[in-house]
């Protein structure tokens, strides 16, 4: 008697469940469902356990039959859910729809950065006075960046350049791009040069609105028989036109560096029109914009050549530097703290 008793109610428990599953039309409801059946005190869960109750003859038969009925509620409970979760979303789709037709969202195209245009304006510049361009290493020397220069140990220009220096003895990071002369000289020895090296700086300052401890710089360095100090400004004259505008008139001032004699530092005049002239050029009307001078006689055989056959000039200025003159910009720590509000405007 038990067992058909066990059996019918095996058979009205899957009929009744599978009926109600019917009912159910969302995801709460058959997560309802799914409790009165498969829950802690479910139905099906209490059928289950009622195996260990069946007379041992029958529990077998039982087991079978509760084990189906469970089989086929959880089959029909997992379909059930699909269909539901599908239903939704494309509820979803209609209440909430998506527009295809709206217009993207815009996509910023990158640029160059201000640093990098106008070193590029620089490169082109003296690309057109028939400059190469030589690219020279950012860790020197100490007998590169000093000593080759004409600046032995303990000579006092040195205090010019606060140097970093590494962990290896002899090896910095290079104060300026001068010392590229020397490998240039070194490579071309005794031809003739015309060319000019940009590249990176370091210089252990505190940094402020003037100075930073990274920079750039564009070295100039010409070689050859008969180069004279009008040739030198001839060529900065020509470079400021073209850089600042075609009326700019130069000046030269007389000045030292080690590695040249005699050695000059070059002013332009600051455009009338300009309202920062006076703050800029603190009323003077002129403003510096970079070193130069005859390359000295013992660079020059430092670097291979014999200064009694040939001359040259070299120079070099700070990119950043005539970017911040050029747009009236007075904090150099602009430059590499990326702020995209500062870059947008170049
Ligand atoms: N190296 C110098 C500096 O960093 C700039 C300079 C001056 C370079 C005169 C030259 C030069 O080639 O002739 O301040």
């Amino acid at each position: 008697m038990a067992d058909s008793n066990a059996t019918d109610e095996l058979n009205a428990l899957a009929s009744q469940g599978l009926a109600k599953l019917q009912t159910c039309i969302d995801e709460p409801s058959l997560r309802l469902w799914n409790t009165e059946y498969f829950g802690d005190t479910g139905s099906m869960k209490a059928a289950l356990g009622k195996i260990g109750k069946i007379p041992p003859a029958e529990r077998k038969a039982y087991g079978q039959d509760a084990n189906r009925v469970k089989t086929a509620l959880e089959t029909a409970y997992t379909a059930a859910l699909e269909i539901a979760k599908e239903a939704s979303l494309q509820l979803s789709l209609t209440t909430d729809p998506l527009d295809v037709t709206l217009p993207g969202r815009p996509i910023a195209p990158g640029r160059l950065h201000p640093a990098t245009q106008i070193l590029r304006d620089i490169q082109a510049i003296f690309a057109d006075l028939g400059f190469q361009v030589y690219r020279s290493r950012e860790v020197e020397t100490d007998e590169m960046n000093f000593e080759l220069l004409n600046m032995p140990p303990h000579h006092p220009a040195r205090d010019m350049w606060d140097t970093f220096f590494t962990t290896v003895p002899g090896q910095i990071l290079r104060t300026h791009t001068s010392p590229g002369q020397i490998h240039l000289m070194r490579e071309m020895a005794p031809n003739p040069i015309r060319a000019i090296l940009p590249g990176m700086c370091y210089r252990n300052e505190a940094i402020s609105t003037r100075s930073e401890i990274q920079f750039s710089q564009v070295e100039g360095i010409v070689i050859g028989e008969g180069v004279t100090m009008a040739d030198l400004k001839g060529t900065l004259t020509a470079f400021a036109r073209r850089m600042f505008g075609p009326d700019r008139q130069v000046r030269i001032r007389s000045s030292y560096f080690p590695f040249t004699e005699p050695s000059i530092e070059v002013d332009i005049d600051w455009p009338k029109e300009d309202p920062n002239r006076d703050r800029l050029t603190k009323g003077t009307g002129w403003l510096e914009i970079l070193g130069a001078g005859m390359v000295h006689p013992t660079v020059m055989r430092n670097g291979g050549y014999d200064p009694d056959k040939v001359t040259g000039f070299a120079f070099g200025m700070g990119p950043q530097r005539m970017l911040m003159l050029k747009h009236a910009i007075d904090d150099i720590r602009l430059f590499w703290q990326n702020d995209l509000r500062f870059l947008r405007q170049f």
